[in-house]
């Protein structure tokens, strides 16, 4: 399956993607055809440089409404004859018209264990609320932020002594597993979503 992936930031997790995705033992049944950033500066743009992966700067700045930035995403997604999509880090909430095209076909990732910690931060308020445990989550796209389906989730513990660095650092590291792991379901077609919008695994 060719996968678009659609970045904002850093990009680790796209770089756990291409990691895995290229991993000849692996035989991934997916291959990442174009990365999308709507920043300029976003480093993930210089890992798809690095890969030899196509990578397109569409900047929300240059359109007026959230429907023609979403319009001109859908064609460039669709022109490169894009199957999947994963949000990674991507910072934009996506209109409702987009989401449903994508319908099955999009994926996200989220740190913490949805749906706990909506929205931005999520380690942060896992933190501060007490409890002991979090994680990360990926999940079908639905136009609700950070609701939908969940394909693949980890936990990792919270420390007595953790700051939001160290919590952060190790929600990275569990969702750098999980984010391939999930992909590799949808895109070999062992996770789908039914019409009932439940995950359907086999
Ligand atoms: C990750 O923590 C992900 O859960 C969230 O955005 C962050 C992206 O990090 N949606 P990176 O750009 O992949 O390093």
């Amino acid at each position: 399956k060719r996968v678009g992936v659609l970045i904002s930031g850093s990009g680790t997790n796209l770089q756990a993607l291409i990691d895995s995705t290229r991993d000849p033992t692996k035989h991934s049944a997916a291959e990442i055809v174009l990365v999308i950033s709507n920043k300029p500066t976003a480093y993930g743009l210089e890992r798809a440089k690095k890969a030899g992966i196509p990578a397109l700067v569409i900047s929300h700045k240059d359109y007026n409404s959230r429907e023609a930035y979403d319009t001109i995403l859908h064609e460039k997604l669709v022109q490169a004859n894009v199957d999947i999509i994963c949000l990674a880090g991507f910072m934009r909430i996506l209109s409702g018209e987009f989401t449903q095209k994508w319908t099955g076909r999009m994926i996200n990732i989220h740190p913490s264990l949805l749906p706990l910690f909506k929205g931005a931060n999520a380690w942060q308020q896992a933190l501060n609320s007490g409890v002991r445990v979090t994680g990360c989550s990926v999940h079908f796209v639905e136009e609700d932020v950070d609701a939908g389906a969940i394909i693949v989730q980890e936990t990792v513990p919270i420390k007595p002594d953790d700051t939001e660095e160290s919590l952060l650092e190790r929600i990275h590291t569990v969702e750098h597993k999980a984010y391939p792991l999930a992909l590799e379901l949808v895109a070999s077609g062992r996770a789908k979503l039914n019409e009932d919008k439940k995950v359907v695994l086999c």
